[in-house]
């Protein structure tokens, strides 16, 4: 079978990749070089999970042949990490509880951060607009656009010689955590905050740290329920 020699840039590394003609940038990022932080959804342009950037601006990598970014330059969310305005959305999402499953989620905030730059003076209704394009099934869109608008003001008053990303965007509270607590059926008090709360990295990417959380999660209910069904049925 015929295949494509690719040579591209990857969150500033250079990448060499052999491709088939049909493949996709989607499925080259995850599939060939284990970047998992993009998802996908519809894989053909619907909805938004599988957006990535693309000599600069935001792209479908499912609608994207791989094969037509011989030399682009690619970003993905993984090579967000250290990019201060990404870190304000992020703290923001959680802020704002605007992710929940967190599917959508890296295409939403690499689309999130491209308003934020793009467009500095955005309302809420061009944010909504400009977002119209990322689908979210879970969380009703409102505090994704919160999230949003909350970085765009925190830039609006920051003093030209403040740091770039000033205090407005507060430190997290209990929200995010007291959501994870009342998703696990927890009746009694609520274990603090710094124990169930997960940085929404995690949960984009897949980190072992979330899924050890999941398994101490888990662990943890199964040995109430079967103490409970104990005490019920002795
Ligand atoms: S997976 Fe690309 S737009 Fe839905
Ligand atoms: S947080 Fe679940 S789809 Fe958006």
């Amino acid at each position: 079978m015929t295949r494509l020699t690719v040579h591209l840039t990857v969150n500033g590394e250079p990448a060499e990749v052999s491709v088939e003609p049909r493949t996709h940038l989607a499925d080259l990022v995850r599939g060939e070089l284990m970047l998992t932080g993009t998802h996908l959804g519809c894989e053909h342009g619907v909805c938004g999970a599988c957006t990535v950037e693309l000599d600069g601006a935001p792209a479908r990598a499912c609608l994207t042949h791989a094969g037509t970014c011989d030399g682009a330059a690619v970003r993905t969310i993984e090579g967000f990490a250290d990019d201060e305005v990404m870190a304000a959305l992020r703290e923001a999402f959680s802020q704002e509880h605007a992710l929940q499953c967190g599917y959508c989620t890296p295409g939403m905030l690499v689309t999130a951060r491209d308003i934020v730059l793009r467009l500095p003076d955005a309302d809420a209704e061009r944010v909504r607009e400009e977002l119209s394009g990322n689908l979210c099934r879970c969380t009703g869109y409102r505090g994704i656009v919160r999230a949003v608008m909350r970085v765009l003001e925190a830039r609006r008053t920051a003093q030209p010689d403040d740091d770039p990303m000033p205090d407005a965007v507060a430190p997290r509270d209990d929200r995010y955590a007291l959501s994870l607590a009342m998703t696990g059926w927890a009746t009694g008090p609520l274990p603090p905050a710094s124990t169930l709360a997960i940085d929404p990295t995690d949960r984009i990417a897949g980190e072992p740290r979330l899924m050890a959380w999941m398994a101490t999660t888990l662990v943890l209910f199964a040995t109430v329920a079967a103490t409970i069904f104990a005490a019920l049925h002795p």
